[in-house]
C-alpha cells in the first residue's frame, strides 16, 4: 500500500459558533495542540504524503497557525459554506492532481486513530470507491445513519432527512472518508443539495456510488473516533480521553504514574523509562525528561529539559530554558527559568533562579533570588562549580560567583566573588550586652503609666 499515494482533505471552514469563542473552533487545543492539527498528525501517520486544509471562517487566523503546526500544507478557502461535498470541492485542484487515495476529514474530530484510516486505504486498495468509517451508539441523534441493504451500505442519511424508522439506526456515520482518488471529483459533482438542510452533502456520494453499481463498504471504529467538538464541554470530554490514553501509553512504556487521573501530558512530552510521578502534576509543551527522574507531586513543568536521577519538587515551577542535569534537585516552591542546573547541583527551597548556569554540585541556600531584571533587559547569573551560596541571598545580575565561592547568608551580592572567596553583602551585626533586659522595663513601665 505504501506504493499508494494518498491526500487528505481536512474539513476546517465552520465558525463553530457554539464555542463562543473568537478562536476559530479548530485551533482550539488537546493536550496543548490545536485539535485540527491531531487531524493533521493523524493523517500523515496513515500515509498522507499531501495534505489540504479547507478554510473559511477566520481564514487569516487559520493560515498564520497552519503555517506552524502543517507547514507543508495547501491551503483553500471555501468562500460559502454549502455543505460537506461543496467544502471538498474546494480543494478541486488538489484533487484533480490524480491521487490512489483520498480521505476526507474534519478538522473538529482530534482523536481519529490513525489505524482506523489505514484500515481504510486498505479497503481502497482492495477496490472499494467509498469507505466509511462508522460507529456504532446508543445515542446517534446528530449524526448521519449508515443505511445498509442486503449487507451492503447503500447511503447515508442525514439525522434532518432520516425517517423515524431509520432514526432508530444506531451505525452512524463518523465523518471520515475514504475516496478512490479517480473517482472523488465525479462522485462529488454528482452531488445535489434537495435536502432537509439544503447543503451540499458529502455523505450523498455513498449513495451515488452504490447506484452506480461501484463498491461501497462501512468500517467500524470507536466511538473516540468520531468524538466531534462542538463546545468546551465536548473539548474537555475529548481532552480527558487524549490524557487518559496518554497516560496509559508512559505506564506501559516504564513510567510510573502513582495517581495517573492527576497527570496532564502535553502532546509533545517525552518521559523516560524508571521516571516516578506523583500524583497532580503538569506538563506544559516541550518537556523533556529522561529516566530514572523523581518528580514530586504538585509540580508545574514546561519547556524544560530533565535529565536521569533527577528530583523535582514538590510544588516546583521550571519555566522554560530549564535545563536540569543529571542528578540535580529543585525543591519546593522553586521557580527555575532559562537556566541550566549543572550535575548534582542543589536549588531544594524557595528559591527563584533566571537567566543562570549554578554549577556542577553547587548548594544554592533557602530563599536565594537571581535579581535577572531592571525592569528592562535581563541578565545572567553564573555561579560556579561547588560555589555555596547562604540563605536569603540576592544576586544581583550581571553577576559571577566564582568557583568553590561561599556568599554569607543574607547577602545582596553586587559584584563578581572569586573563586574559593568569602563575600558578605550585608551590615556587620552589633551585640549590646543587657541593653536587651533594659528596653524591656523601659517598655513595660510606659505600658503601667498609660493604664494609670
Ligand atoms: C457531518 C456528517 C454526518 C456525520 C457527522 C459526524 C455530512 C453532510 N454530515 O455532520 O453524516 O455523522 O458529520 O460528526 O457530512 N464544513 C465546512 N464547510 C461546510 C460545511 C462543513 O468546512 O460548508 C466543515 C465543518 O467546519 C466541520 C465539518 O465540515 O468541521 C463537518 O460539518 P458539520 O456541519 O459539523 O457536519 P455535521 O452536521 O456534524
Ligand atoms: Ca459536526
Amino acid at each position: 500500500m505504501s506504493q499508494r499515494t494518498c491526500l487528505s482533505v481536512i474539513l476546517a471552514a465552520g465558525e463553530g459558533t457554539r464555542m463562543k469563542s473568537a478562536l476559530p473552533k479548530v485551533l482550539h487545543q488537546i493536550a496543548g495542540l490545536p485539535m485540527v492539527a491531531h487531524v493533521v498528525k493523524a493523517a500523515e501517520t496513515a500515509g498522507a504524503g499531501d495534505q489540504v486544509l479547507v478554510i473559511g471562517h477566520g481564514a487569516e487566523e487559520m493560515r498564520k497557525a497552519a503555517a506552524k503546526f502543517a507547514p507543508d500544507a495547501e491551503t483553500f478557502v471555501q468562500e460559502k459554506r454549502l455543505g460537506t461535498a461543496h467544502a471538498v470541492l474546494a480543494a478541486r485542484e488538489a484533487i484533480s492532481r490524480g491521487y490512489d487515495d483520498v480521505l476526507v476529514m474534519f478538522g473538529d474530530t482530534p482523536l481519529i486513530d490513525p489505524g482506523a484510516l489505514t484500515v481504510a486505504r486498505l479497503k481502497l486498495a482492495e477496490g472499494a470507491a467509498v469507505v466509511v468509517i462508522g460507529f456504532r451508539t446508543p445515542n446517534p441523534t446528530g449524526y448521519g445513519r449508515l443505511i445498509e441493504k442486503g449487507g451492503k451500505l447503500v447511503a447515508i442519511r442525514e439525522e434532518k432527512d432520516c425517517s423515524d424508522e431509520e432514526k432508530k439506526i444506531t451505525f452512524c456515520n463518523g465523518g471520515l472518508m475514504a475516496v478512490a482518488g479517480g473517482r472523488a471529483l465525479k462522485l462529488l459533482d454528482a452531488v445535489g443539495n434537495k435536502n432537509a438542510k439544503g447543503e451540499y452533502y458529502l455523505t450523498d456520494i455513498v449513495g451515488i456510488a452504490s447506484g452506480q453499481g461501484l463498491d461501497v463498504v462501512a468500517t467500524e471504529a470507536s466511538f473516540e473516533n468520531a468524538l466531534g467538538i462542538n463546545n468546551r464541554a465536548e473539548l474537555a470530554q475529548a481532552e480527558g480521553i487524549w490524557q487518559q490514553r496518554r497516560r496509559h501509553e508512559a505506564m506501559l512504556s516504564g513510567v510510573t504514574l502513582i495517581a495517573p487521573e492527576t497527570v496532564f501530558f502535553s502532546h509533545d512530552t517525552e518521559i523516560g523509562a524508571d521516571t516516578i510521578v506523583e500524583p497532580n502534576v503538569w506538563f506544559g509543551l516541550g518537556v523533556k525528561i529522561a529516566t530514572g527522574a523523581r518528580i514530586h507531586a504538585f509540580s508545574h513543568i514546561e519547556g524544560a529539559t530533565i535529565a536521569s536521577n533527577c528530583d523535582v519538587g514538590p510544588f516546583a515551577r521550571l519555566r522554560p530554558g530549564a535545563d536540569l542535569k543529571q542528578k540535580a534537585k529543585v525543591g519546593n516552591f522553586c521557580e527555575v527559568k532559562q537556566a541550566t542546573i549543572e550535575e548534582g547541583a542543589k536549588v531544594n527551597h524557595l528559591t527563584y533562579i533566571g537567566d543562570a548556569r549554578v554549577g556542577a554540585g553547587a548548594n544554592i541556600g533557602a530563599g536565594t533570588i537571581t535579581c535577572n531584571y531592571d525592569g528592562y533587559s535581563k541578565f545572567f547569573t553564573d555561579i560556579g562549580e561547588g560555589a555555596f551560596v547562604g540563605s536569603n541571598s540576592a544576586l544581583v545580575a550581571p553577576i559571577t560567583i566564582g568557583k568553590g565561592g561561599y556568599i554569607a547568608s543574607g547577602s545582596v551580592i553586587t559584584e563578581d566573588v572569586p573563586d574559593d572567596a568569602l563575600a558578605f553583602g550585608r551590615a556587620r551585626q552589633k551585640t549590646i550586652p543587657g541593653k536587651g533586659k533594659e528596653l524591656r522595663e523601659r517598655f513595660a513601665s510606659a505600658a503601667a503609666a498609660k493604664k494609670k
